[in-house]
């Protein structure tokens, strides 16, 4: 399968932002938005139903940051991927890396939390990526073949309508530095590679690059033979941009 055929994103991870006012104000913007891509929206937990209620009959999709490994219990603070797909929740984001740096979230607990996110019929958005210092000591490589095998481990029947990879360095996230065009095609190809080593079907699965993306740098990033899309975060906050990046797609 060629990228042609692969589906398309652009992914806004709102992290921890917006009001509900401009959660409303966003979406009634864009409500009538169409674009060749997937369109995704994964707004803080608190936002995600007046998302899905703003959203309606609208091309958006809404997800999650993260999800819990349980589907509920005494676990008091967490957001379990069932009730996610209760409140038509489409997806949710795991492995971030601020979920992986800030929260210390290892390998068996993103690898728990995929599965349970897969059992509720949730998409998975895996996100993987070195930081700098990997980068500067050569380890990208196998920095990113380690958290693909451990966190999707025994996993290897995935569907491209369950699984799609983001491939974000943690360098690049929030600085405005982006990885060049080159750099990025190069780890993505890479990560292609990997999937078909863990038995998943390498050329229909979608990789999105994340980190600093935005009008001005995606037309060049998007263009990549391997690059699908991309999981954004500041400039997804902004009405116009998010709409320029879906444009590229058209
Ligand atoms: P950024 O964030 O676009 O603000 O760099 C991307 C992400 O963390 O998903």
């Amino acid at each position: 399968m060629s990228k042609g055929t692969r589906a398309k994103y652009v992914v806004g991870n709102w992290k921890m932002n917006q009001t509900l006012d401009q959660v409303n104000s966003f979406f009634c913007d864009l409500y009538d938005l169409k674009a060749d891509c997937h369109i995704w929206i994964a707004p803080q937990s608190v936002h995600i139903a007046p998302s899905i209620k703003a959203t309606e009959n609208s091309a958006f999709k809404i997800g999650g940051q993260n999800c819990c490994e349980h589907n509920n219990g005494a676990f008091t603070g967490e957001v379990s991927p069932h009730a996610l797909k209760d409140l038509g929740a489409e997806f949710v984001i795991i492995g971030h890396s601020e979920r992986r740096e800030i929260y210390g979230e290892s390998h068996a607990l993103l690898n728990a939390k995929v599965r349970k996110a897969l059992d509720n019929n949730l998409t998975v958005i895996f996100c993987i990526g070195e930081t700098l210092e990997q980068r500067e000591s050569d380890s990208t490589n196998t920095v990113l073949a380690n958290q693909l095998s451990q966190g999707l481990k025994g996993l290897g029947q995935l569907s491209p309508k369950q699984i799609v990879i983001a491939y974000e360095p943690v360098w690049a996230i929030g600085t405005g530095k982006t990885a060049t065009p080159q750099m990025a095609e190069d780890a993505h190809k890479f990560v292609r590679s990997q999937l078909s080593e863990l038995g998943l079907a390498k050329d229909e699965i979608s990789i999105l690059y994340g980190g600093s993306v935005k009008p001005s740098n995606a037309k060049e990033l998007f263009a990549q033979p391997n690059i699908d899309g991309g999981l954004v975060g500041g400039a997804s906050l902004n009405p116009n941009d998010f709409k320029a990046l879906t444009e590229l797609f058209t």
